[in-house]
């Protein structure tokens, strides 16, 4: 097992990526905190786990809380008694381009998406250095590395996402404390439904990804789960691109 005897909170771990890594991580042997502002898919999530025989709870977590980041971190040490991994995985997504997108858009988007994985960071970081070490992936995006014509408030918080994996990477690996950041291109969630609902909406977005399709979610939550584990132990301020080709050309 992958993850034996660590413990993983992911947020945003209700639906999509999130879900996927939860289930992955519990098989491989993670006691997971599913953590989410979404309180009745969240506990869903972690009944199933339950019922396969893994070890999972539901935290209610809004990651632009800074109180709620105090409750959900000491909730999954009294629980499971360590914090080993943190998925930064929350996030919203939203394609207005540049001159369209109002204030309130731009701010909704980087409190979500990027100062909220900088409270996570902030707040485990305690904890993982009490327990000798650590692994935190930040769900980034290629949009943080080529540009759509889409969004740009997006964009904009999953490349800044990148920057800050580089500088937590920097200032605690003297801790133990490996910092990456998972970047996928499209991924078939809620997130992206309306533009892949239409057959022609669906033909754009893979028209752009030399694979010709779209990933699932648990594609990516492999990903995440190598960044999670051992296995990626030299590697730190990284990012694992996942994107079908998308970026390569
Ligand atoms: N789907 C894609 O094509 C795609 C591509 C690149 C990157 N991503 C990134 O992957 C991550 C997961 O996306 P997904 O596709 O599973 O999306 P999703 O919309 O299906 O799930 C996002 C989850 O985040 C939760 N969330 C939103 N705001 C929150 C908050 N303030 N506090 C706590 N939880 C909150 C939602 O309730 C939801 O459960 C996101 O960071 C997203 O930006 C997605």
């Amino acid at each position: 097992m992958r993850l034996k005897d660590k413990v993983a909170l992911i947020t945003g771990g209700a639906r999509g990526m999130g879900a996927a890594e939860a289930r992955l991580f519990a098989c491989e042997g993670a006691c997971v905190v599913v953590a989410d502002v979404v309180v009745e898919q969240g506990v869903i999530v972690a009944d199933h786990i339950r019922a396969k025989g893994g070890k999972a709870s539901f935290v209610k977590l809004d990651v632009t809380s800074e109180k709620d980041w105090e409750t959900a971190v000491e909730g999954a040490v009294r629980s499971y008694g360590k914090l080993n991994v943190l998925v930064n995985n929350a996030g919203i997504y939203r394609t207005d381009p540049l001159e369209r997108t109002t204030l309130r858009e731009w701010d909704e988007v980087m409190r979500i998406n990027i100062t909220g994985a900088f409270l996570g960071i902030k707040h485990v970081i305690p904890a993982m250095r009490r327990a000798k070490g650590g692994a935190i992936v930040n769900v980034s995006s290629t949009t943080a590395l080529v540009a759509s014509g889409r969004g740009s408030a997006y964009g904009a918080s999953k490349a800044a996402l990148l920057s800050l994996t580089r500088h937590a990477a920097v200032q605690h690996a003297a801790d133990g404390i490996r910092v990456n950041a998972l970047v996928p291109g499209p991924v078939d969630t809620e997130m992206i439904a309306a533009n892949i609902r239409t057959p022609e909406g669906r033909a754009a977005s893979i028209a752009r990804i030399p694979m010709g399709r779209i990933a699932s979610a648990d594609e990516l939550a492999y990903g995440a789960l190598f960044l999670a584990s051992d296995e990626s132990s030299y590697m730190t301020g990284a990012q694992l691109v996942v994107d079908g080709g998308l970026t390569a050309q």
